[in-house]
């Protein structure tokens, strides 16, 4: 008998989260981990409760597939609030389980085999599976360090008559980088002259430091009609597990996506929905002071890093930073992510897997600072005595 592939070639396209394996490993050696992007503290209490009465009020059954009406309507109100743009809850809103279902309904409802999807690199991981699965081909621009700017003709010559869409993520996970209103247009005067569509993950979009401005695509000229904007419950409200997300597009989009949607999940979990629509009335003071305290953990962590002879480029939003560690002398970031976790007790990503070429994150390594104070503390505590547990001390690490 001949031996027959027991599973897709497209699942052999891609391999396990390595920022899920980090976490794994962290728990392994008791690390602390600053790998896997989810806050250790507490999510607000109002929305808790929110929750716990739509338990007990027996919403347990299947919510409308593409959304609760109420969550729908108070996605519309809030997006508006902060955007400025007006959507129809009936016919532009998709509630999805996370953000990250609705990428993947996204792609699948969007793009064909074949047609190619413009991603800037270093990327969220999932945007290569995501492509994987729908057959599309990526075609990935450098973000280029110290501050992540695009070359704009290599953000031009990436676009041609096959290009379907861009995936635009901004406040951005790995880099902290918040796009530009300037870059935004250069985006958007491509959109509208391949006639692609922009999926931006804006996720983020409330984690923003040092007067920096979220602008999203869909406010741009012309872009209303061709962007779908993803977001979600997870990192604004710290409720990672809860699974609830949404993209707004346009109604006929919007058609196609809720149909993926729907084949996919059915829908998201009723009963977080209700609280999801507590959570988004939740008044202008609340998102200031979550932006404020990331503020804070950042500038804890990011000095730390500097001494503990990591190169960090500081974040202008999100709650990750990209380090340098050609300092520590490792062959690769793989080899000291693993010898980070199991001899100096804390977890990062290695930034290789950021990039289609591993090759580009060989001295790269991200941390996140969603952490309790007293937690930044024991890493912090771990990090800075790392030099003394280096199997080879390069001379610059061993001075001072
Ligand atoms: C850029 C980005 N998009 C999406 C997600 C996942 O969001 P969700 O929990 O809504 O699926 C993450 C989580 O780390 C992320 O960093």
């Amino acid at each position: 008998m001949s031996a027959r592939a027991r599973v897709s070639q497209k699942s052999l396209r891609f391999t396990e989260s390595v920022i899920r394996e980090m976490t794994r490993l962290a728990n392994q050696h008791g690390a602390v981990n600053l790998s896997q992007g989810f806050p250790d503290f507490a999510a607000p209490e109002l929305i808790k409760d929110a929750a716990a009465r739509a338990v007990m009020a027996d919403v347990n059954q299947y919510a409308i597939t593409w959304g609760a009406k109420r969550l729908r309507d108070a996605l519309v109100a809030k997006h508006e609030r902060f955007s400025g743009l007006a959507f129809d809850p009936e016919r532009e809103v998709t509630v999805c389980c996370g953000s990250t279902e609705c990428m993947a309904s996204v792609m699948l409802a969007l793009v064909d085999p074949g047609d190619e999807v413009v991603v800037f690199e270093p990327y969220y991981e999932n945007y290569g599976p995501d492509a994987i699965l729908c057959g599309a081909v990526p075609r990935f621009v450098r973000l280029r360090e110290p501050d992540w700017s695009f070359e704009p003709s290599e953000l031009a010559a990436a676009f041609n008559a096959r290009t379907r869409a861009i995936v635009v993520n901004t406040p951005n996970n790995p880099t902290g980088k918040v796009f530009s209103r300037a870059e935004l247009e250069q985006i958007a005067a491509l959109c509208r002259k391949w006639d692609a569509i922009a999926v931006t993950d804006e996720i983020y979009e409330h984690i923003l430091y040092d007067g920096a401005e979220h602008v999203s695509l869909a406010s741009l000229d012309g872009m209303r009609e061709r962007t779908v904007t993803v977001s979600g419950l997870s990192k604004t409200w710290s409720v990672t597990g809860w699974r609830v997300g949404w993209c707004l597009a346009p109604p006929d989009l919007t058609n196609a996506i809720r149909k993926v949607h729907d084949f996919l999940t059915v829908g998201a979990p009723a009963p977080l929905q209700e609280a999801a629509a507590v959570a988004l009335a939740m008044p202008d003071e609340y998102y200031r002071r979550l932006a404020e305290s990331y503020r804070e953990r950042r500038e804890f962590l990011v000095p730390v890093l500097e001494r503990a002879g990591f190169k960090p480029i500081p974040p202008r939003g999100a709650y990750y930073v990209m380090t340098d560690i050609t300092e520590f002398g490792f062959p690769d970031d793989v080899t000291f992510a693993r010898w980070l976790v199991a001899e100096g007790g804390v977890a990062a990503v290695p930034g290789s897997s950021f990039y289609s070429d591993a090759a580009a994150g060989s001295q790269r390594l991200r941390f996140h600072f969603a952490r309790k104070r007293e937690t930044l503390e024991a890493a912090a505590e771990r990090l800075i005595s790392l030099r003394s547990h280096l199997p080879v001390r390069p001379a610059s690490l061993t001075r001072g």
